[in-house]
């Protein structure tokens, strides 16, 4: 679509300040932001993380052993490490997933020669003649070196599906417990850590309703009781409820109905789960090579994300009228049919490309408007598995373009909110199924200090969108900068030969008193930092 039909389309979608001649700057759209009544805080815990034990995603893609040629830290890949701290990574969620509902913990511990060797639940998706067996080679103590070696909570999720509320406690107790206390503290002691890990965040199980057990919702929140009931709370502890599969068709509110409506009279939790992927799978939609209507239909399909947040934590509130509990939404990602794997045996990973990018923008935007509501997110998975801001194999390591969005939102972090009046309608797209329409500009604002961050993304793939962002109640600009990740393809990503073809760049912003203008050009994420007086 060109300038001329977007502005049209805009038109009749009630595209807002479009009266150029009001401005010097011919703004196509005016953005009003109140700094001056700053809302919810952003978690910092919404830019999330994830692996799991599945294709390359631990093996190799984190833990390459100590013996390794490839540069390591006690057999973690230092590279993952140093770009991890770099981004700031708050959390990291592990073991799985589905592995975690038949992860044993105590198979992980202990001298690594003496680890037996376990099924993997994900060997059922392996190509024919590739082995999936689990060596136990990164067990607990892998994991919590990882976080404190990038700075992250970690996030555990226990096995409710094949385990017992015993292997849950203890596991709770090995990881928490004074050493001199209970025996288990002293086993981890003598296993290296002396220090009690301090584990705040449970996940009590992982998709109960499919490979977590195939629950109903009665019979999870039943579950949910019995393993939290006896909980050993040596650390006050986070605990986060299996919810819904929110990109079912249905979006799934009557798991969300049923799991609270068996709760009742029970502590509700502190989380509860909501996993949304961007599910291509059911479409012919490629990773790596695709055309316009099949970049819109992915955009199309990860903000309807937007309305999935809404009508869960509407439905949550008939039974906890305050939102003790908060959503989690602890895997997100755009996940395409097989083909792109980085190798067979990597499964679930795959090519991401600028529009997985441009995703990533609206879908951070979307949180951080629904900041009050999040605890936290995950994207799914960090590396070499579905929407990755890493790719690993051997000697082999690259940042996606995703990389680079987690690393410019990185300015909302802890920040609170701006409201935000975003009059820029909607664009009318070609998707798989004809015309729709999708948000023309996605944006988000927050501050810290005087220090305003705006970021704003234009999925169009042919108008750049002129942009001015006024400040309401007074407020200046003193001073501003702006990073943009774009590229002309709308197909590009960075591959082992070409790592940094996708890369952000600075971009040129203009301030006018109470107000920073800028251009969006098409298919980017832009970010604006603005200092304020
Ligand atoms: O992220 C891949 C898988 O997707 C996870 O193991 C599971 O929880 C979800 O279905």
């Amino acid at each position: 679509m060109n300038r001329r039909k977007f502005l049209q389309a805009g038109a009749t979608a009630a595209i807002g300040a479009l009266a150029a001649s009001r401005f010097a700057f011919a703004a196509d759209a005016e953005l009003v932001l109140s700094p001056s009544e700053p809302g919810a805080l952003i978690s910092p815990q919404i830019y999330g993380h994830f692996i799991e034990h599945l294709g390359g995603v631990i093996y190799d893609g984190v833990w390459v052993g100590q013996n390794s040629s490839i540069p390591n830290v006690d057999g973690i890949r230092k590279q993952f490490v140093d770009e991890m701290k770099r981004i700031g990574a708050p959390n990291l969620r592990w073991p799985g997933g589905c592995f975690a509902d038949g992860y044993h913990w105590r198979d992980g511990i202990g001298k690594s020669s003496a680890r037996p060797r376990t099924y993997n639940f994900w060997q059922r998706r392996m190509p024919a003649g590739f082995d999936l067996t689990e060596a136990n080679q990164f067990g607990i103590h892998e994991f919590m070196q990882l976080c404190r070696l990038i700075g992250a909570e970690p996030y555990v999720a226990a096995n409710v599906g094949s385990g017992t509320p015993a292997e849950f406690h203890d596991w709770v107790s090995y990881c928490n417990a004074p050493v001199g206390t209970v025996s288990l503290a002293d086993e981890r002691a003598a296993n290296g850590d002396q220090q009690p890990f301090g584990v705040r965040y449970w996940g009590v199980g992982n998709e109960s309703w499919g490979c977590g057990g195939t629950m109903r919702p009665e019979e999870y929140a039943t579950q949910y009781r019995k393993f939290v009931t006896q909980f050993p709370a040596y650390t006050q502890p986070f605990l986060v409820a299996t919810g819904p599969r929110g990109h079912s068709a249905d979006g799934d509110i009557g798991w969300t109905t049923g799991f609270f409506e068996a709760m009742r009279g029970a502590t509700a939790p502190d989380g509860f789960s909501i996993h949304y992927y961007t599910d291509l799978r059911p479409t012919p939609i490629k990773a790596g090579d695709f055309k316009a209507n099949e970049w819109y239909e992915v955009l199309l399909r990860g903000v309807r994300l937007d309305k999935v947040i809404e009508d869960h934590w509407k439905e949550m509130e008939k039974f906890d009228a305050a939102h003790r509990t908060k959503l989690v939404i602890d895997e997100w990602g755009v996940w395409y049919a097989p083909g792109s794997e980085l190798t067979p045996a990597y499964i679930l990973s795959e090519t991401i490309t600028l529009r997985d990018a441009v995703h990533t923008g609206m879908t951070f935007d979307i949180f951080n408007r629904h900041a009050a509501k999040i605890a936290m997110a995950n994207v799914a998975q960090t590396v070499n598995c579905i929407h990755s801001l890493f790719l690993a194999q051997g000697n082999n390591f690259v940042r996606t373009p995703v990389y680079h969005v987690f690393d410019m939102y990185r300015a909302h972090m802890g920040a609170r909110q701006v409201p935000l009046n975003n009059p820029v309608a909607e664009l009318s797209v070609p998707v798989l199924a004809g015309q729709a329409r999708l948000p023309a500009l996605s944006a988000s604002a927050s501050i810290r200090d005087r220090q305003l961050a705006v970021t704003l993304t234009n999925p169009s793939l042919d108008a750049a969108l002129s942009v001015r962002l006024k400040l309401s109640g007074g407020a200046r600009a003193a001073e501003a900068r702006a990073t943009i990740l774009t590229h002309q393809d709308m197909r590009a990503t960075n591959t082992f030969a070409e790592p940094d073809l996708v890369k952000p760049a600075t971009h040129p912003v203009k301030v006018v008193a109470d107000a920073v203008e800028l251009t969006v050009p098409k298919q980017a994420v832009v970010l604006v930092e603005c200092e304020t007086r």
